[in-house]
């Protein structure tokens, strides 16, 4: 398959319109989207992605009134997160409608819902003219891509279309939050924190799942973000015994050991915003180690100790 390359979002969404997948930028990373009630459209995600058929997709729209199609009710806490965070970085879950097909949301009766702040994104959902289920849009277990290139780099020849934009803003996945129960349950962080959700719905608690329960968000579960090259999260200390060469570093201070790459950032987010970025261009470099340095875990920063974890579990 040739994948088209256009920064056209009206030309993108004739690629879904009729039955193909579609990558395009969004504010957190890129998404691979396909029509939510195509359930062919869908299945073509799945398999291009070589996504797990047990990880759920999250829908996107352009306007608040689409929610209707895809869920059977709105809860008041979700009604709040929505006044406060949408459209933006934010994921709720809802109770799913009959017309969303199974195969989007992994057999579960829920749909996680998200309104991206990204314009050109939202030009592309409007312009297909129905919400658009897609997950990050590289293949499954390496790090989301940030950027049209590592789009490329994934998928191309395995999807119909790529909408090319800026790179990123954010860097690192959406906010999910569980609104279906009395408590909101945060799934997963993002760059809407904790606090912030606290804010809006002082009930709200973070998950933590139990070895014995089916866990609620099932990409939780799955490798992820993960570079060829081995990942190794620092403590404050510093210390680096053995560097296992050739070896990489990111993180916010300098270190002054001899690293092949080395990315100091000038704040945590822009770390976040260049950690997938920095690990697929240490996997084109042969780097064998990645250094990352911890960070507070207020903020964005939670988010990215939580992505840093998750990388380096092998
Ligand atoms: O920022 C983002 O969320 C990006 C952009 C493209 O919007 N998308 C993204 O999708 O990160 P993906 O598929 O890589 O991650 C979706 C996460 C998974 O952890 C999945 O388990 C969870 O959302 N999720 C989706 N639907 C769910 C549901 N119904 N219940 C619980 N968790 C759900
Ligand atoms: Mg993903």
């Amino acid at each position: 398959m040739e994948t088209v390359l256009t920064n056209d979002p009206v030309e993108a969404a004739e690629f879904i319109k009729s039955g193909g997948i579609v990558a395009f930028p969004t504010e957190t990373v890129y998404g691979l989207g396909a029509n939510v009630f195509d359930v062919q459209a869908v299945a073509k995600i799945f398999e291009a992605k070589r996504r797990p058929a047990d990880n759920p997709l999250i829908a996107h729209i352009s306007e608040i009134g689409q929610i209707a199609t895809l869920a059977t009710e709105v809860t008041e806490n979700a009604e709040k997160f929505i006044l406060s965070f949408f459209p933006g970085p934010l994921t709720i879950v809802l109770p799913k409608s009959d017309a969303v097909p199974y195969i989007a949301t992994a057999g579960l009766d829920t749909i996680g819902v998200r309104m991206p702040g990204f314009e050109l994104a939202q030009r592309f959902i409007a312009a297909c003219g129905v919400p658009v289920v897609a997950p990050s849009a590289n293949l499954s277990g390496r790090p989301s891509p940030t950027t049209w290139q590592a789009v490329a780099e994934d998928l191309d020849g395995r999807i119909d279309c790529i909408l090319q934009g800026d790179p990123t803003g954010i860097g690192l996945e959406s906010t999910v939050v569980d609104c279906t129960g009395e408590l909101p349950l945060l799934l997963r962080q993002g760059a809407v924190s904790l606090i912030q959700l606290q804010a809006v719905v002082p009930e709200t608690r973070s998950y933590e799942p139990s070895t014995s329960e089916q866990p609620k968000s099932p990409g939780l579960k799955h490798k992820h973000y993960s570079p060829t090259a081995k990942v190794v999260v620092l403590d404050h200390k510093f210390e680096i015994s053995t560097l296992e060469h050739p070896a990489a570093f990111i993180g916010l201070n300098e270190k002054g050991e001899r690293f092949q790459i080395t990315r100091i950032c000038g704040s945590t987010e822009e770390y976040a915003h260049s950690v997938f970025e920095f690990f697929r261009e240490c996997d084109r470099r042969g780097i064998k180690t990645i250094y990352c340095e911890t960070v507070d875990e207020t903020g964005i920063g939670a988010a990215l100790m939580d992505r840093l974890r998750r990388a380096a579990q092998r």
